[in-house]
This record gives C-alpha cells, sequence and structure tokens, in this order.
C-alpha cells in the first residue's frame, strides 16, 4: 500500500471576505486531543475541564471517538459541542477497538500537532502543555507519557499487573526494535505528518496505539518520555479484559512475521493446534478410560476437536466479526463442513505422498498443511464472510 499527497486547490472564485471572516472569528486548533471513548459518560465533564486548564493560550480542540456507546457518551459530548467548538464527537457504528479509534480520530483532524489521552482521568492532562511545548521547540518526533521514566509511576498497582506490565514492556522492544520507556503507554503527543508516514503499515489491532505506530515507522522516531503517574480511574470500568492478551500477541505477531504471514492465519493455525490437543484428550477419555469402540471414539474426538475450533476462532480469530445467536449455529454447521472436506483433501495428499516416497511423518505434515490452508481459505469466505 502507499499513500499518496494530496494537493488541494483552492478555487479562484471564492470570495476573499469568507476567508478573512473566518480567520477572524474562529482560530483553527494547533493541538488535537484524541480522546477513545467507550462507555464513559460521567468523564466526560470532567476530562475537558482538565484539558482546559492544563492548555491556556493554546488553540486545542478535543475529540471523542465513541464507538456508540450504551450509556450516551456520544450524544453527551454531543450536547456539549453544540455550546463549545473546541469539543467534536466522531460516533462510530458496528465496530470495537481502542487503536482503531484512535486512528480514525487522529485523521479527522487538521491539525499539526495530536494527541492521544484517555476518557477516565488516568493519564495526567498536565503535561499536555509540556509535550506540547516540546514538539514546538524541538524536532522531537514523539513525546510519551510514560510511566516508567524516573519520576513516573504506576500508582498502586498489585505487584502482579506490574510484574506482567514490565515483562510486556520488554518483549514489546525487542520484538518490535523499538526502545520506548513505556511502549505501552495509551498517552502520548506526534506530529500529524509523522503519524501518517506510520499509516500505511498501522495494524491498528487491540489496545497498543503507540506501540504499533513506533513499530510501524519507516525511520526510527525521535522520542522523548514525560513521566507522568498513572492515576486511579475516576468514573466507571476499565475496558481491559483477557482479549487484551491475545490482541497483544497478535499485535507483536502482525508486526514481525505478519509481513509474511496474515495474522489471522497465524491465530487460526495456532487455535488448529489447540484442536489436537482436545482431540486427543476427548479420545483418551472416551477409547482408553471408558472403553467405547475405538471408531465411535474417534468421531465423537472429531467433533469436539471441530467446535471448540470453531468456538475459539470465532472469539479471537474472528473476534471483530464474531458470530451470534442463530448465526452461530450455521456458522458451526458451515465450519463443521469446511473441516471435512478439508479432511478429505489431508488424507488425500498424504496418501499420494506416501505412496510416491514413502516418508510417512513429512507425507502426514503435508496432508496437514494443505488441510489447514484449506480450513483458512474456505471458512473465511463460508463461516466468517469477510469482505
Ligand atoms: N472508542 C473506543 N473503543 N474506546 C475504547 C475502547 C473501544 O473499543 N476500549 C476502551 N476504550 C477507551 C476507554 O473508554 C478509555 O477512555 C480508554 O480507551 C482506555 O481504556 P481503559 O479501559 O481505561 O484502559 P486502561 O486504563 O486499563 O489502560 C489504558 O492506559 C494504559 C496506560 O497508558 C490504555 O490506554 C492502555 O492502552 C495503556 O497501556
Ligand atoms: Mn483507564
Amino acid at each position: 500500500m502507499t499513500m499518496q499527497a494530496v494537493e488541494v486547490e483552492i478555487e479562484d472564485d471564492v470570495p476573499d471576505t469568507v476567508f478573512k471572516i473566518t480567520k477572524a472569528t474562529l482560530k483553527a486548533a494547533e493541538l488535537s486531543v484524541i480522546v477513545p471513548t467507550f462507555n464513559e459518560r460521567d468523564n466526560i465533564k470532567a476530562v475537558i475541564a482538565a484539558v482546559a486548564d492544563a492548555l491556556p493560550n493554546i488553540a486545542w480542540e478535543i475529540i471523542f471517538v465513541d464507538d456508540n456507546s450504551s450509556d450516551g457518551t456520544a450524544s453527551f459530548v454531543r450536547e456539549i459541542a453544540r455550546i463549545d467548538p473546541r469539543v467534536r464527537c466522531l460516533h462510530r457504528f458496528g465496530r470495537r477497538g481502542l487503536s482503531s479509534a484512535c486512528v480514525e480520530g487522529i485523521m479527522s483532524t487538521a491539525s499539526p500537532i495530536v494527541a492521544v489521552m484517555d476518557a477516565d482521568r488516568q493519564h495526567d492532562e498536565r503535561a499536555l502543555f509540556r509535550m506540547f511545548e516540546i514538539l514546538n521547540t524541538t524536532d522531537a518526533d514523539i513525546v510519551v507519557g510514560s510511566r516508567y521514566a524516573k519520576g513516573g509511576g504506576v500508582g498502586d498497582w498489585d505487584r502482579s499487573r506490574a510484574a506482567m506490565s514490565r515483562i510486556a514492556t520488554r518483549i514489546a522492544n525487542w520484538i518490535t526494535g523499538t526502545s520506548l520507556s513505556d511502549p505501552m503507554s495509551g498517552f502520548f503527543m506526534i506530529r500529524r505528518e509523522v503519524f501518517f508516514r506510520a499509516l500505511p503499515r498501522l495494524s491498528s489491532i487491540g489496545f497498543k496505539i503507540l506501540l504499533d505506530i513506533s513499530a510501524s515507522s519507516d525511520s526510527r522516531l525521535k522520542v522523548v518520555d514525560i513521566p507522568y503517574r498513572f492515576r486511579l480511574r475516576q468514573h466507571g470500568a476499565s475496558k481491559l479484559d483477557s482479549m487484551v492478551l491475545w490482541e497483544f500477541v497478535l499485535l507483536i505477531l502482525d508486526k514481525t512475521i505478519g509481513r509474511y504471514i496474515p495474522t489471522r492465519f497465524i491465530s487460526f493455525a495456532l487455535i488448529g493446534g489447540s484442536g489436537v490437543l482436545v482431540h486427543i484428550a476427548v479420545l483418551t477419555l472416551l477409547f482408553k478410560i471408558i472403553g467405547i469402540a475405538f471408531t465411535d471414539a474417534e468421531i465423537a474426538a472429531t467433533f469436539t476437536a471441530i467446535t471448540t475450533n470453531f468456538l475459539l476462532n470465532n472469539a479471537l480469530t474472528y473476534r471483530d466479526q464474531r458470530l451470534n445467536g442463530i448465526k452461530l449455529l450455521a456458522g458451526w454447521v458451515s465450519f463443521t463442513l469446511v473441516c471435512a472436506t478439508g479432511a478429505v483433501a489431508n488424507v488425500g495428499i498424504a496418501n499420494w505422498m506416501f505412496a510416491n516416497n514413502s516418508m510417512w511423518l513429512t507425507s502426514a505434515l503435508a496432508g496437514i498443511a494443505v488441510g489447514v490452508v484449506w480450513n483458512y481459505a474456505m471458512s473465511s469466505i463460508f463461516t466468517w464472510k469477510t469482505e
């Protein structure tokens, strides 16, 4: 994918007065603060007030990117936007995702400098002013609010969460070739042009937008850290769940081998591997322990493994287009049919190879490889219909 710069020509016949009036009455924002929200209604007012306090004499705007929260966050933001033009709402529908919300928020602005910050007051808005100053007076590309730089902190996190975060930090830096003191930070300020240079390679998976941007840049970014203390969430609940870890793994995979193999396929193949374990466990239970006839036990094990594979793929590989209700049932039927034909292809290839070279293990592995690719390709067409 390549990007093209677009030159905007202003037509000659637009009367000059239009520009004069606009210039006199409105000052275009120099800084846009992007705030992703999901059910954050009770935090909106406080975060706007805090940003306003933190940025005197700066023409700022704040853009909430809301994924159609059920608590009415978006309409609440619009109400405020009706009286304060510095406040905007980007209302998304039918999608979820912190990273993609930040990306679209940044793309909706014309400001030369953009910041990303959470709505829940955990990120210290008072750092924004210094961040803006640094970008305006130095050649830094990005300023990161860091919990791990000297003077920063994670507040009263329990030990295991702090340790997890440290380990993830190491892995992230090591694998993506970045050297950020807090690569998981969701609080940073960046030049819009630097963001645009990373845009064509962004993965936009999961929660870790800063890591994504720094790993996607064509050149090494000049990063400046601003320490801050991670505060307690003001209202509402965290949206981090067990899915975040999986999305982190996918982001790392996408940033490393994703260039060669699609991340979805990696996820699909890993889950396929788990299916083998399920199969063997069920077979052992039914055949070895309970003593059911081998063929019957084998059939039951196969169906169980197909079903767990289907459910895991639905929850993880295709979490962005998860099937529910009656569609879940239909998906299961089509997935079973896909896997059945995949098994025929698997055995066919293995037999054919074995007949030619009698290397049993190589033949079996080749059969499995063909089966996995078949199942992946066909289920993406028939079970989870990707565009
Ligand atoms: N639009 C949108 N869509 N917003 C979301 C979504 C989503 O799917 N999920 C979460 N958000 C919003 C929340 O409403 C909140 O404003 C912000 O993103 C962060 O979500 P939290 O649930 O508060 O995450 P956290 O506090 O555990 O972690 C945050 O801070 C860490 C430290 O900087 C995140 O920003 C992490 O990525 C970050 O590492
Ligand atoms: Mn939070």
